[in-house]
């Protein structure tokens, strides 16, 4: 698939992908949503990518929202279909079995919010701003942010943050958990591929089944997620990569881990 509403670049096996409608601040139209789910799905099955980072372009927005133009011409019946098409995308992202990082740029309102969080980690530049202001419109969040707002940050703050559509700064998501660090927002994309590729110098398999086992788990009694967790535990004593990884250890030098 060619590209209108994104950049996509790989180096290295890390693929950045940066939404590209500077003019309308990176919103979310259907072209935007139906070229995601085409990077998601490359994410999930091209084994040259072994993680990603996600970012808007142009200084203001990573995504201020859902395409307003497009939300504004919905029936009842389109509009569910938009929000399941949406919540897809954003789950295939999400259980791409890769790392997937949020570089946050600006504003990430709406469903820039929520695609922040199907990411596995966010950073955001000093003059982020994050909320889910979809209230103030009639409408209610669609692409996950009331399952996935208060998974990441409780239930209160959640509410708080959905009921009166406010809009927050980078430094209050941080204190409230919901991007893992702020940095200057020249070192935004270095901080970002940096924390990737500390993450890919790990056994990937490790890393594909601990996020496998976040997850999951979350949706799991303790009892059932504990005993995933065994599970995963147990199959990757079976790697090469734990072989390798603990002898690395026991002999004092740098492992050399092959995803097997
Ligand atoms: N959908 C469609 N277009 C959007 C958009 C969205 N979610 N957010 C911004 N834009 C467009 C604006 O309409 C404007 O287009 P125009 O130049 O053709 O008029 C352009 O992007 C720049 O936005 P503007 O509002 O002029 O920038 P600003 O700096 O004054 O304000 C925001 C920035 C983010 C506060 C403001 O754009 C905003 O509130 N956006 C909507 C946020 C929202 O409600 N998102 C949830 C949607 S469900």
């Amino acid at each position: 698939m060619t590209y209108q509403t994104l950049l996509f670049e790989v180096r290295d096996g890390v693929a950045v992908i940066t939404i590209n409608r500077p003019d309308k601040l990176n919103a979310l139209n259907d072209q935007v949503m139906a070229e995601l789910a085409d990077v998601a799905e490359r994410l999930a099955t091209d084994d040259d990518i072994r993680g990603a980072i996600l970012t808007g372009a142009g200084p203001k927005a990573f995504v201020a929202g859902a395409d307003i133009g497009d939300l504004a011409q919905q029936g009842p019946f389109d509009g569910k279909a938009r929000a399941l098409r949406g919540q897809a995308v954003l789950r295939r992202l999400e259980t791409c079995g890769k790392p997937v990082i949020a570089a946050v740029n600006g504003f990430a309102l709406g469903g820039g919010c929520e695609l922040a969080m199907a990411c596995h980690l966010r950073i955001a530049s000093e003059h982020a701003k994050f909320g889910q202001p979809e209230v103030k419109l009639g409408i209610a969040p669609g692409y996950g942010g009331t399952q996935r707002l208060p998974r990441l940050v409780g239930k209160g703050v959640a509410l708080q943050l959905i009921l009166t559509g406010e809009t927050i700064d980078a430094r209050e998501a941080h204190r409230i958990g919901l991007v893992n660090k702020v940095v200057p927002a020249a070192e935004l994309l270095p901080e970002a591929e940096k924390l990737l590729r500390g993450i890919l110098a790990m056994g990937p398999l490790a890393v594909r089944l601990a996020l496998e086992a976040v997850d999951q788990g979350l949706e799991m009694s303790l009892d059932e997620g504990l005993l995933l967790e065994a599970n995963h535990f147990g199959l990757l004593a079976a790697t090469h990569d734990m072989k390798e990884g603990l002898g690395a250890f026991l002999a004092k030098r740098a492992p050399r881990f092959e995803g097997r």
